[in-house]
């Protein structure tokens, strides 16, 4: 695993996108994973900036709430569309439907989309909790797309972003760990103090189920950009 520390989220970003050119320019970036969350709202303001060409990649998404439409701004999708996809053309872009009549099958859907396409990059940010995409404290090494129940501590620090009147899912479909571990290259983002315990478990270096973010201790690529000094 390889940390860099920057100063800022904004130099954070700009780390981010000059890995993601390193890539590009090298032939090797073809399928690219993102993630959603504040963590990546600069990441995405300087790839939009950037001269960076996605017109060959194809993208996947992490996870997406259940039983909000595409239309929702609070969905990933709508997210994705504003702060990325508007600006920037994709060769394709996948996101979990989070409106599918049977889920299940959704899930098989997905899973199969990314085993025809393998992740030559994932982007990461990291939970309060620990959880990488919405994969919650106690979920399986070996989970591949589920439908998620979210946990308090998640329904905690991400109702911020309803309003009074909107009932924030609690439900939601993600990638799994194994899904995510099946990426050649990770990038985690991890920028504030809040982020500090959840980094704290990973740089203590024992994979725990507990902290979700330690299975990325049994990843042989994984780079950490984050402000905070451990
Ligand atoms: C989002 C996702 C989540 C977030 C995490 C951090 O697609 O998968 O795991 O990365 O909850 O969220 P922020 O960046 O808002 O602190």
């Amino acid at each position: 695993m390889q940390t860099i520390v920057v100063d800022s989220k904004e130099q954070g970003a700009e780390k981010i996108c000059e890995l993601v050119r390193k890539e590009l320019d090298a032939g090797h970036l073809h399928v690219l994973g993102l993630a959603t969350g504040s963590t990546m709202e600069p990441v995405y303001e300087k790839m939009t900036e950037s001269d960076l060409d996605f017109t060959n990649v194809t993208a996947f998404n992490l996870d997406e709430y259940i039983g909000i439409p595409a239309t929702h701004k609070n969905s990933y999708a709508y997210y994705m569309n504003e702060l990325l996809f508007s600006k920037k053309p994709f060769k394709e872009t996948h996101i979990e439907n989070g409106m599918a009549e049977d889920l299940d099958a959704e899930c098989v859907r997905y899973e199969t989309l990314l085993k025809e396409n393998p992740l030559d990059i994932q982007f990461l940010g990291i939970g309060e909790n620990g959880h990488i995409a919405f994969n919650e404290p106690g979920t399986s090494p070996e989970s591949v797309t589920h439908v998620v129940e979210l946990t308090e501590s998640t329904i905690a620090v991400n109702s911020q972003y309803f309003t009074e009147d909107e009932t924030m899912p609690v439900t939601a479909l993600t990638m799994g760990i194994s899904s995510i571990m099946q990426a050649k290259k990770l990038i985690v983002a991890a920028f504030g103090e809040k982020k500090r315990p959840a980094l704290e478990k990973l740089f203590a270096g024992v994979v725990s189920t507990e902290w979700p973010v330690t299975y990325l201790l049994d990843h042989p690529d994984v780079i950490v950009i984050t402000d905070l000094k451990l």
